[in-house]
């Protein structure tokens, strides 16, 4: 629900448990007064220290600069006065920069409206407020939006701008959040990370000053995630205050905290500065994506199930979103660049056998790609490796009662291939300097709608000349020497932006034109496993390691935001292939259970012992996908900050039936077993485990027994039904 109450200058923004507040002090600047329980009352703008302030402007004009410096500003723009982080800047015609955004009015609507080219959540069962803001010099104004969905404990947030005046101006600065918190003692929590070892959990205490999660790669990164929170001190999985944003964004941006003079701490999210530029002609808008806030007042835990719920309910979308995935087995790890029609059938031959629905073919099918040196960009199939092309195999792996799926790298172009040699032009370049290469590859400029149309065109004729159900869409390094011929001067720090645009634009005609399509996005294994890519994507791929110990950490970070249903995990060969470590097959396959599971590796020619276990490893995933993909998420304990055991478990919504993982990472000497104590279960009801009954509080706050296996690294699924007399 959303309030505005004009006795007391103060809009509230209910969520089912939290409270967003604000208000207008001194007739004119909205500031953030609260955000955290819910709360029943509207007398707050006490709360803005602003009310009888001797310091407001209208009172004390000759103070506005020091005024602007410690008001919690909903909205910060720099500039004028505020010399913290700000939220917006601009340049004008003249060179000069600042601005001062006052209060004109407001409106609150049934529903939301879409950001135009952007990913977004959505959802008919919400009310958004939108309160516009200008600047009296320039003319600029910005909307400053805010949905609440009735089932959902999170706030969607965004901006436009408008230029409301008559000359040109240039935006230096558009964030999409800013939230100023009061509190003592905050810890900041990001998630830093590299390839194959994404997202990482890094908790600090944060103090005067200030700490940052940032890409200015063009892609939300392995290295950083755009995600940040403020823990209260001590927080832990079921207890203390979080205040976490999270950005709808795939390309460069900045999360960034910073405690001020007075231990207050701003919070804010946005498109990186750095990279972007944006000319606003008179009249023109820009829409700034949108960051999604989660405030938890029961730990870390309730913040993940807070953003599990708004991501499955309100962001995924699709034919895929709430169904079960195939169980797939993809060829990369199996054959790497070496691979024929018939190799693949053969593996897709044993595959069925053993139950497996799709196939999907990685990288290599096209042009003349035998490593990662060229063709990316000839989009036209290897008929010497795939005699008959996409539609011979397809055909084929279909009579065995599969689906295909294929690689694709869209974005990118290698020097050495024909469109490379054609349009050398369209590749992201630096006027007068030779683009760098990375993994012998440039990035396309798709800012430019020609190459955007061509490369669109021919994966449209691909997807069209097979039955393809599958489509795994990579993205294999960052942006740089961001340039282009096309675009004048003035509007060349747009290009980032545009990118990101064309990209959104591409996968969402792809979904539109093949509705049925199982999309999976991918970027050298997680390097843009975002919110935005969520909104095309059902699923991501989580990262290019997968091994199951690593993968344990991995997974813990991406699970931190992310439903389980929307997490790539894949049973692949051992010796892992990027750590050399060897873990059993059993739990291989219990680690890629609590994601979309599927297998990577040559079931032709894994040991015999291990190809007996895959069809009772499908079998398991039949029985306890519905639990994975629609459960309530729970972290029980972290083997990132243990070293010995994770252990996490998903309960179904009625809270009838569970599945805990646990995963003896180290096994110790001298210890029969440990008592784990559940989560999310319902306190007088009975539960069933192997066998033995429980009570759900006794389980919960006593805990359950887990016997010591034999051997580092052991798994368990463990499967809690409430136990009824029919049983
Ligand atoms: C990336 C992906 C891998 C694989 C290769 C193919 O690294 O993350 O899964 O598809 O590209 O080149």
């Amino acid at each position: 629900m959303i309030q505005y109450d004009k006795e007391y200058s103060i809009f509230k923004i209910d969520t089912p448990h939290t409270s967003y507040a604000m208000g207008i002090a001194d007739d004119k600047y909205l500031g953030h007064v609260y955000y955290g329980r819910k709360l029943t009352d509207m007398n707050l703008g006490y709360l803005m220290r602003a009310e009888d302030h001797p310091a407001a402007p209208s009172v004390l004009p000759r103070e506005k600069t020091g005024f602007f410096d410690c008001f919690p500003m909903e909205y910060p723009f720099g500039g004028t006065g505020d010399q913290r982080e700000s939220c917006i800047n601009i340049k004008t015609e003249d060179g000069q920069q600042g601005l001062e955004l006052a209060y004109v009015s407001h409106r609150i609507y049934a529903g939301k409206e879409p950001l135009t080219g952007l990913p977004a959540t959505w959802g008919d069962n919400c009310e958004t407020l939108e309160i516009t803001l200008a600047d009296e010099v320039t003319g600029i104004r910005a909307l400053l939006s805010y949905t609440v969905f009735t089932d959902t404990d999170a706030i969607a947030k965004s901006v436009k701008i408008v230029n409301g005046g008559n000359r040109n101006v240039y935006l230096t600065k558009v964030f999409s959040s800013s939230l100023d918190v009061e509190r003592e003692g905050l810890e900041v929590l990001t998630l830093p990370g590299s390839w194959a070892r994404e997202r990482r959990l890094q908790r600090r205490r944060l103090g005067y000053g200030s700490a940052a999660a940032e890409s200015v790669r063009g892609m939300s990164g392995h290295q950083d995630h755009p995600f940040i929170a403020l823990l209260s001190e001590g927080c832990t999985q079921t207890e203390g205050e979080v205040y976490a944003v999270h950005f709808v964004y795939s390309g460069s941006f900045l999360a960034k905290v910073m405690e001020d003079q007075f231990g207050r701490t701003r919070m804010v999210m946005g498109i990186h500065p750095d990279s972007f530029c944006w000319k606003l002609a008179p009249g023109a808008a820009f829409q700034a994506p949108e960051a999604v806030l989660v405030y938890s007042d029961a730990g870390l835990g309730k913040m993940t199930r807070n953003f599990h719920d708004l991501y499955r309910k309100h962001l995924i979308r699709g034919y895929w979103r709430d169904k079960e995935r195939p169980v797939l087995i993809n060829n990369w790890e199996a054959t790497y660049f070496d691979f024929n029609t018939e190799k693949l059938l053969s593996i897709a031959r044993e595959a069925s056998g053993a139950g497996i629905e799709m196939l999907v073919m990685d990288d290599g099918w096209f042009g003349h790609r035998e490593s990662d040196n060229s063709s990316l960009g000839d989009w036209y199939v290897n008929e010497e490796k795939l005699p008959g092309g996409l539609k011979y195999l397809a055909d084929e792996v279909n009579k065995l009662g599969m689906k295909l799926g294929i690689w694709v790298e869209p974005e990118m172009i290698s020097e050495d291939s024909e469109l490379y040699r054609k349009h050398p032009d369209w590749a992201l370049r630096i006027k007068g300097r030779k683009p760098g290469q990375c993994r012998e590859q440039y990035v396309l400029d798709l800012s430019r709608p020609e190459v955007t149309e061509y490369i669109y065109g021919r994966l449209k004729a691909i997807l069209e000349s097979a039955n393809i159900e599958y489509v795994k869409w990579d993205m294999n390094r960052p942006l740089a020497d961001v340039g282009n011929a096309v675009l004048p001067p003035e509007q060349q720090g747009e290009i980032q932006h545009r990118y990101m645009l064309a990209v959104y634009g591409m996968q969402e005609r792809l979904t539109h034109d093949f509705p049925g399509l199982l999309l999976e996005n991918c970027a050298s294994g997680g390097g843009r496993f975002d919110p935005g890519m969520l909104y095309y994507s059902p699923q991501i791929w989580c990262s290019d390691d997968t091994d199951a110990i690593e993968r344990l950490a991995v997974q813990e970070g991406t699970q931190l935001l992310y439903p389980l249903s929307s997490i790539g995990a894949h049973v692949s060969d051992c010796p892992n292939h990027i750590t050399g470590r060897t873990v059993p097959f059993e739990t291989r396959g219990i680690a890629a259970l609590s994601g979309t599971f599927g297998y990577e590796l040559d079931i032709t020619k894994i040991p015999e012992e291990e190809r007996k276990q895959i069809p009772s490893q499908i079998s398991s995933y039949k029985k306890y996908n519905h639990l994975v993909r629609n459960g309530a998420y729970y972290r029980i304990a972290s083997y990132q900050e243990n070293h010995l055991y994770d252990c996490y478990m998903v309960v179904s919504q009625d809270g009838a039936e569970a599945l805990l993982t646990y995963v003896q990472v180290m096994a110790e000497a001298n210890q029969r077993s440990r008592r784990i104590r559940l989560q999310g279960l319902l306190e007088d009801a009975l539960y069933e485990i192997e066998g033995r009954t429980y009570q759900g509080a006794t389980l919960m706050n006593a805990g359950l027994l887990l016997e010591r296996m034999k051997g580092d690294y052991r798994a368990k699924l463990i499967y809690i039904r409430r136990y009824t007399s029919r049983y």
